[in-house]
């Protein structure tokens, strides 16, 4: 018999540059409401900013400066640090170590197929780091460190997710004798779902509908930082590239026309509504009117949490505290799974 795994939501976000309305639609805002349902554990995942080259993540005060935003921003967002797990991964060293445990489960041909480490790695691949091309590796003892059954993401993370249940799997199979004997149940680690979900999965570019939001584009144009201002909102959105034809009134018309698709995905997830709703209201309206709705939704959705965010991150010791007294409550959780993790596989260690 399947050992059952109580429902436990897990998910991390990068400290590294701005967050983006893409990481808020895709990711906090389901983590935000995932709370009211579930036990969650949201993470800062500093060990997987320093698998790029520290001037991508800019150094040891910026790292420190961009783990405290994004905890300033969970909070800001919603997040309750008291009812949910708050911290920086680093704090627990169960992840470091389920790793190495799981480097030794995962295939090399696995790694070869993810599409993230080709893209970030680029042309030159020799010179990426053995870290980056683990990253998935880490991620999977991210989630499985605490046995978490859900994990909020954007869609861009599926293929992590699909090699974090393959990992989990092979885990459970090479194990099953050891496992079986010891009295963990059958599947020891659950295989997580990914919840991908809402209509902002993927929010693209607002310079080219094409491409993804992302941190790492060079136009600060292309996106819109969860810190900007209201003006700079304003003047991102007015900016951002549409074509020449009004608002169509149906989801079919939004076809081959990625900025319209996008534009409408970022209202309708900004109102919290289906995107047939935003297209119902808006079908046949030029895009002048449309960005000037759009902008006064996201500056009221959004400002408040800028604000929020500024006046926690004046505020190190509080945000602080929250990670150190989130960590101590992670590392009650993945020292249990570390230590059935060593019976399992052998590991003598104290008990
Ligand atoms: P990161 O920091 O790149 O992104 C954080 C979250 O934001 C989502 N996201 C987007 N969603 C929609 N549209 C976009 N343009 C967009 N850009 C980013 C990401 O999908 C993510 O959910 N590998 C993860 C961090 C991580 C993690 C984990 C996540 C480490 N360990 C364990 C879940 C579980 C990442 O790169 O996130």
């Amino acid at each position: 018999m399947a050992a059952k795994h109580n429902d436990l939501v897990f998910s991390g976000v990068q400290p590294t540059g701005n967050l983006h309305l893409g990481n808020y639609l895709g990711a906090i805002v389901n983590f935000v409401k995932l709370q009211e349902t579930h036990s969650c554990i949201y993470c800062v995942v500093d060990l997987h900013a320093i698998t790029m080259p520290p001037s991508v993540w800019g150094g040891p005060e910026e790292l420190a400066r961009s783990t405290r935003e994004v905890t300033a921003a969970f909070i800001a967002a919603g997040i309750d640090p008291k009812k949910n797990i708050i911290f920086n991964q680093s704090q627990v060293a169960g992840h470091a170590e389920l790793t190495w445990v799981f480097n030794c489960v995962a295939r090399i041909g696995w790694l070869n197929r993810m599409t993230q480490f080709k893209e970030k790695a680029g042309k030159d691949r020799e010179n990426a780091s053995v870290g980056l091309y683990d990253y998935p590796v880490l991620m999977a003892s991210d989630i499985l460190v605490y046995r978490a059954t859900h994990v909020p993401v954007g869609e861009d993370q599926k293929q992590h997710l699909e090699l974090t249940r393959d990992i989990a799997q092979k885990f459970n199979n090479d194990f099953a004798e050891s496992i079986a004997a010891r009295g963990y149940g059958e599947g020891f680690f659950p295989l997580p779902e990914p919840v991908i979900t809402g209509p902002a999965t993927r929010v693209m570019s607002l310079r080219d509908g094409t491409k993804k939001m992302s941190k790492s584009d060079a136009s600060d144009y292309s996106r819109i930082n969860l810190t900007d201002d209201a003006d700079t909102i304003a003047q991102k959105v007015r900016k951002a590239k549409t074509d020449p034809e009004p608002l169509p009134s149906e989801e079919p018309g939004l076809a081959q026309r990625p900025e319209a698709d996008n534009l409408v995905g970022i209202y309708a997830a900004l109102a919290g509504k289906p995107k047939a709703n935003v297209l119902a209201e808006f079908g046949g309206a030029q895009f002048s009117q449309f960005k000037s709705n759009l902008v006064d939704l996201a500056v009221t959705r959004l400002a408040p949490i800028a604000g929020e965010m500024k006046r926690l991150t004046q505020d190190p010791g509080y945000v602080d505290s929250v990670l150190i007294d989130g960590a101590a409550r992670a590392n009650v959780i993945a020292s249990e799974t570390m230590s059935a993790v060593k019976d399992i596989v052998g590991f003598i260690h104290k008990r």
